[in-house]
C-alpha cells in the first residue's frame, strides 16, 4: 500500500504508516536503523476547515491496540461524511513536522514521501493496484470519485514490521482543494516514545 493513497482517507494512516518511511529515509539518517520498539504516547486529530467548507469530515478515529507499539500490529478505524462528491481536479498538500530541539522542521518531499504537493491525486489513486480488502468490505472507494454519502471502516488492520523510526514529536497537516476550493483540512499530532 502506498502512503499517498491515504492522503484521501484522512491522512490518518500517512501518518501511522508514512511517518516511518520518512523519517528513516530523510529526517534520521544517522540512526536508520533505529531497532528499538516505539509506542504511540498521545495523538490527537482535528478538521482544520470551517466546517461548511469540509467536504470530507472525519467523525471518528481511533487507533487500537492501546498502548500502539512498533513494528507491531495496527488497527485503524474510521468515519468520513463525504457532503458532497468529490472527484478530479483534486490537489493535495502535505505538512509533515518533527520537533527537534524544540523547533518544527520540516520534513522535505523525497520520493513523494514528507512535505509534498500532489497536482492530481485522483491520476496517483488510479495508479494504485487494488483496494486494501477492508475497504473494499465496508464499500469505501479507493479511486475517485468520491460520492456523497458516509463511510465507515469498522477496521482495518496492518502490520506495521518496518517502522523503525525514531521517538519524538510529529505534526502532519493534510490539505485538499477541488477545482482551487479548499475542501478538507486534516490536522494531526502524534507522539512517539
Ligand atoms: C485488530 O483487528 C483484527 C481484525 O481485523 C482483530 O482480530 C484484532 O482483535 C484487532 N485488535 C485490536 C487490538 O483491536
Ligand atoms: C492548509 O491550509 C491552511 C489554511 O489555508 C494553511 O494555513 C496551511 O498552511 C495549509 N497546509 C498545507 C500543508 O498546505
Amino acid at each position: 500500500m502506498r502512503e499517498f493513497f491515504l492522503v484521501v482517507f484522512a491522512a490518518l494512516a500517512a501518518c501511522t504508516i508514512g511517518v516511518p518511511s520518512v523519517v528513516r529515509f530523510a529526517v534520521n539518517n544517522e540512526v536508520s536503523e533505529y531497532r528499538q520498539n516505539v509506542r504511540l504516547q498521545t495523538y490527537s486529530f482535528k478538521n482544520c476547515l470551517p466546517a461548511d467548507q469540509e467536504m470530507g469530515v472525519v467523525s471518528r478515529l481511533v487507533f487500537s491496540p492501546d498502548p500502539l507499539s512498533f513494528p507491531g500490529p495496527l488497527n485503524v478505524s474510521f468515519a468520513i461524511d463525504v457532503k458532497s462528491t468529490v472527484s478530479a481536479p483534486l490537489k493535495g498538500s502535505l505538512y509533515l513536522g518533527k520537533k527537534i530541539d524544540n523547533t518544527w522542521i520540516k520534513v522535505p518531499c523525497i520520493g513523494q514521501i514528507g512535505s509534498c504537493s500532489y497536482d492530481d491525486v485522483c491520476a496517483l489513486l488510479s495508479g494504485i493496484p487494488g483496494c486494501p480488502q477492508p475497504f473494499v468490505d465496508a464499500g469505501i472507494p479507493c479511486q475517485c470519485p468520491f460520492q456523497k454519502g458516509s463511510y465507515n471502516l469498522p477496521v482495518a488492520s496492518f502490520d506495521v514490521n518496518t517502522a523503525v523510526f525514531p521517538p519524538g514529536d510529529y505534526h502532519l497537516q493534510a490539505n485538499l482543494t477541488y477545482n482551487n476550493q479548499p475542501v478538507g483540512c486534516y490536522d494531526i499530532m502524534v507522539t512517539f516514545g
